[in-house]
């Protein structure tokens, strides 16, 4: 009964779309039955991914003894000089084009540290892109200074370069560019506004591990570039991270503050202790990191070659329209968003369309939500070290201007995203998640209607 009623209203949709049965013809022939092959998963169709997509993280066996190396040399902490930490720190910088690259714990120890180097002190504010994981914020906070939100643009899911400029205050020392799922962004334009209010630049390129702009790689376009090789990383080691930069003076800095306050190269800090703590890397990140260069190299051709596939494909098919990428830059998608239509759907709700998706093999996320509403902001200017340190007035300025995020909210509200996993598939794999899109989209009249 079930199967008749979403057959007879599949063959009224279908009719209904000339686009869609111009698909149907070309991809089953004229002799096999159209609707039967193309009605989708979640109609009780066949999924059109079958068998899952690659794992991550993966290791390799031939890895293993250089581990061992590690364990049984008993040198497992970066402090006495040498070992698999600066090799791995030289390996990276060179990657990059940067001057000098520091490895650290975590993304999160990469961007406390590039702040409190950059002068963000307690009662200051950051221009900050909301559209990010929560690390960003949390790292402006744990200074006790102030994340202001430049909005999102929704074409190209980064820092909207022209509303930067109204929210920048007296207080403001620093703008943070967050390279979101490793799409670079318009960095030329806020670098301009940096410097004309002499501001630093502390780029988030936690997920944009060799994303480039300009034929220059993003970590190396502001003061200082952050990197996270966290388990989903591109380059993972558990957990670790990594400062660049293209100033030897200010890797000194970041340096002695990562660890313990020492004096390193030209900081010579106090002659003994300067401000800092221990966010240093180990050895045994660092020598999984440097097995994993070349790998990071050729995988981040694959998806990019598979990603520009998927960007044609989609431009056809109309409703989940690819991102906008600065002129002459090369994203390494962490996440592969595209920016869904409901109109083009007939209505088919987000969250709707994401399932029938799921059905045809193909999983994907919303990407992040609006956290600024979550709370967290909440706790910290409620707490009393940020009540002393801003006016009410401020504060309240400051917690209704997240109203003011339409971009940023438009982007939380339409982002269907699928993992860099997948797009590590091979070339059928691409062709598939096409054809489950193309489905849905002549089955959505339908799908719409569906409780
Ligand atoms: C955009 C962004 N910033 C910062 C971080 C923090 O990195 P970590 O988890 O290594 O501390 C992450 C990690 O997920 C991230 O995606």
């Amino acid at each position: 009964m079930n199967n008749q009623f979403t057959r007879r209203h599949f063959i009224q949709s279908a009719a209904a779309s000339s686009a869609a049965l111009a698909w149907l013809s070309a991809r089953t022939g004229p002799n096999v039955f159209a609707a039967d092959a193309a009605k989708p998963a979640i109609l009780g169709g066949k999924p059109a991914h079958t068998g899952g997509w690659p794992k991550w993280p993966e290791w390799r066996q031939e890895w293993e003894a250089q581990i061992l190396d590690v364990l049984r040399s008993g040198r497992w902490c970066r402090a006495g000089g040498g070992g698999q930490v600066p090799e791995f720190e030289a390996a990276w910088a060179k990657l990059l084009g940067a001057k000098r690259a520091l490895g650290t714990a975590s993304g999160t120890t990469a961007l406390i540290t590039s702040l409190y180097v950059a002068g963000v002190d307690a009662g200051d504010e950051v221009i900050c892109s909301p559209y990010t994981f929560s690390a960003s914020y949390n790292a402006i906070l744990i200074q006790k200074a102030l994340p202001v939100f430049a909005d999102t643009d929704p074409e190209t899911l980064t820092m909207c370069p022209k509303s930067i400029e109204s929210r920048i205050t007296e207080r403001t020392k620093a703008i943070l560019p967050v390279h979101i799922y490793g799409m670079p962004c318009y960095m030329d334009e806020i670098n301009a506004i940096a410097k004309k209010h002499k501001l630093a630049v502390v780029e988030d390129a936690c997920q944009a591990w060799l994303a480039e702009y300009k034929g220059r790689k993003c970590g190396t376009l502001g003061d200082l570039g952050c990197f996270s090789f966290q388990n989903s990383k591109h380059i993972p080691s558990g957990e670790g991270g990594a400062v660049t930069g293209m100033s030897d003076e200010l890797l000194d800095r970041c340096h002695s503050f990562h660890n313990c306050g020492r004096s390193v190269g030209s900081f010579k800090g106090h002659g003994c202790f300067a401000r800092g703590t221990n966010y240093r890397m180990q050895h045994f990140q660092a020598v999984i990191l440097l097995q994993q260069i070349e790998k990071l190299v050729k995988e981040t051709a694959h998806r990019q070659a598979n990603a520009d596939y998927l960007i044609a494909g989609l431009n056809q098919i109309g409703g989940l329209v690819p991102v906008r990428l600065p002129e002459n830059s090369r994203a390494v998608w962490h996440l592969f968003p595209m920016r869904y239509d409901a109109a083009q759907f007939n209505g088919l709700s987000r969250g709707k369309f994401m399932q029938a998706l799921g059905k045809e093999g193909v999983p994907s996320s919303g990407g992040y939500g609006e956290q600024y509403n979550d709370g967290m902001l909440d706790e910290a200017i409620n707490s009393t070290g940020y009540k002393r340190l801003w006016g009410a007035d401020r504060l309240k300025a400051y917690r209704e201007s997240f109203k003011d995020l339409k971009g940023n909210a438009q982007v939380c509200a339409t982002t269907v995203a699928i993992g860099q996993n997948m797009l590590l598939a091979d070339r059928s794999a691409m062709d598939q998640i096409l054809d489950a899109i193309r489905k849905i989209k002549a089955h959505s009249a339908v799908l719409a209607k569906k409780a």
